[in-house]
């Protein structure tokens, strides 16, 4: 029987594969955002004596506008570019899907009554919120990967609608991985609160000018960790549509809750590895031991 090991809230900004200066990212660095990268460095640290098949991550970069779609085809292999920080992230990206859970979890989802699809075209271009959170949490590329899409149904109808079709979705996921043979571990690849500024400094790495866009936004960003530390977890979940209209955060994906839903919504308390801005956003390094 599969069953779901841990689960990460792991932020993507491109700024932090550009700082780390891997030889797949073309830009280079002269250092910046310690704080996350340091995060995830004991993220990485922490799963390492973790024993899991695949990384399952759920992307609000990869968004369709009706229904979820899972990648299902065993190897992509190209250039991304970032399209806002095309100076900082021109990656060059070979990973493995894990094609035979990515049909399962298809299935699930759609047996539960939501609309999906399986992408089966080898040329599609991999989303960089999957790239810039599995080269963080997993630079060697070497275990296999699902990455589902998000939708739009926070926007076209609302926060709750959302919220229930990612209970049904994290419910559909659980269920296709038990009736699987894989250790996996869930990922909801967003930041927290989202409002950034504009002009970026020169170099993009100068750290005297990074901070949070402003103090209300700190003020909601620790109390979701708040609540993810304390392990209040049906707390968190019904938060999650007032955070997110609050700070217009990357949550209106659904990434949090699917995979809040996903674990059971158990009341885990969580290891927050670290907090840090990026451009003026909040994000936290976050894993929940299932
Ligand atoms: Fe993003």
């Amino acid at each position: 029987m599969g069953q779901i090991v841990a689960g990460l809230l792991a932020p993507h900004p491109p700024h932090l594969v550009y700082a780390e200066n891997p030889e797949q990212n073309e830009p280079t660095a002269e250092c910046g955002w310690e704080e996350l990268r340091w995060s995830y460095e004991r993220l990485r640290e922490s799963l390492a004596d973790i024993d899991y098949d695949t990384l399952v991550i759920h992307s609000p970069h990869w968004r369709t506008q009706i229904g979820t779609h899972f990648l299902a085809v065993d190897h992509f292999k190209s250039l991304s570019v970032d399209p806002i920080f095309p100076h900082l992230f021109r990656y060059n990206y070979d990973l493995k899907v894990d094609v035979d859970l990515a049909k399962k979890m298809e299935a699930a989802a759609k047996d539960a009554g939501l609309s999906t699809k399986l992408m089966t075209n080898p040329d599609f271009r991999v989303d960089y919120g999957t790239i810039v959170a599995g080269h963080m949490i997993r630079p060697e590329w070497d275990k296999p990967i699902v990455t589902m899409s998000s939708n739009g149904a926070a926007r076209y109808y609302s926060m709750d609608v959302m919220q229930e079709q990612m209970t049904t979705l994290g419910k559909a996921t659980a269920r296709a991985i038990e009736e699987s043979d894989k250790k996996v571990v869930l990922v909801a690849s967003h930041s927290l609160s989202h409002r950034h500024y504009v002009i970026e400094p020169n170099p993009p790495e100068d750290m005297s000018k990074e901070h949070i866009d402003h103090h209300g936004q700190y003020l909601w960003d620790m109390k979701m960790i708040e609540l993810m530390k304390a392990g209040k977890t049906q707390e968190l979940f019904d938060l999650i549509p007032d955070f997110t209209e609050a700070t217009v955060a990357e949550t209106e994906a659904g990434g949090l809750s699917w995979m809040l839903q996903a674990m059971g919504m158990k009341d885990i308390k969580a290891k927050v590895h670290g907090y840090g801005t990026v451009i003026g956003t909040g994000n936290a390094v976050v894993e929940w031991r299932v």
